[in-house]
């Protein structure tokens, strides 16, 4: 049993899947079977879809976002998108840093953290993805992998937007390999992110920070790793494609706090 005032929030990460008219579908029917839970839930989608998605979710609590974001405000950065693009097309929250941008498309912690400032302070809710690789883990590299990319990706962020911002553990080697870590692991590197977070940013924003851990998320394990004192909530990728799914992992949550 968990007692924190932290919100549970659970995102899904539709990485490159599904079309617009999947996408509306998809956000009815979840508007409907989540209306009695207080779990925050999001949906992280292509750009394409953001619009139709946000106008689908409208008078209900969930939240429209994208996978990625450029930081400058506007220019000559063919195939990019701003956080005003985004908010203008509906969004209200942005995934940065998740370890696929970062392994495929060579984002550095240095361009994560420029995004986290600029999402900030524009207002959009970040989510910011840490993990390790399977050769650091086996190597016992996680807390200063960790340790690394914490410390340099929340360098100079806006003080005043903090509660904005949303921590995912993603250890890599549980991405899509339908290898979740198990709920120790997970609770200690939480507990690990929570303290090295405290370091930098302070204990209060510490404390109040949402860490989500994400990695072959399934209905299955959800309520063994939501039951873990720091595990606020779940980034959920391939099973966030299945309506049926996404929405066990969503009430998942109840049987923790029932
Ligand atoms: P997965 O992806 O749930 O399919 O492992 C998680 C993620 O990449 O955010």
């Amino acid at each position: 049993m968990h007692y924190t005032s932290r919100p549970t929030v659970v995102i899904g990460n539709w990485k490159m899947y599904k079309t617009i008219v999947e996408a509306r579908v998809f956000v009815s029917s979840l508007a409907v079977a989540i209306s009695h839970t207080s779990v925050q839930i999001g949906l992280a989608v292509p750009f394409t879809m953001i619009a139709a998605a946000a106008e689908a979710v409208k008078g209900t609590p969930i939240m429209i976002g994208g996978q990625n974001v450029n930081e400058a405000d506007e220019g000559p950065f063919t195939g990019e998108i701003s956080c005003k693009q985004l908010q203008d097309a509906g969004a209200s929250f942005v995934i940065i840093g998740h370890s696929e941008r970062r392994q495929l498309f060579n984002e550095t912690d240095e361009s994560v953290n420029k995004k986290v400032c600029k999402a900030l302070s524009l207002g959009l809710r970040v989510v910011m993805c840490v993990g390790e690789t399977l050769a650091q883990y086996e190597a016992g590299q996680t807390e200063s992998v960790l340790q690394a990319q914490l410390e340099n990706g929340l360098k100079n962020l806006p003080a005043d937007h903090l509660n904005q911002l949303i921590l995912a553990y993603e250890p890599v080697w549980a991405i899509g390999t339908n290898k979740t870590a198990t709920p120790e692991i997970v609770q200690s590197v939480h507990c690990f992110c929570r303290k090295t977070v405290a370091g930098i940013l302070g204990s209060s924003v510490a404390e109040n920070m949402v860490i989500q851990y994400g990695g072959s998320v399934k209905p299955e394990n959800s309520a063994p790793l939501l039951e873990q004192p720091d595990v606020d909530g779940l980034l959920v990728g391939s099973a966030s494609l299945v309506l049926d799914s996404f929405i066990k992992i969503i009430h998942a949550q109840r049987m923790v706090h029932s």
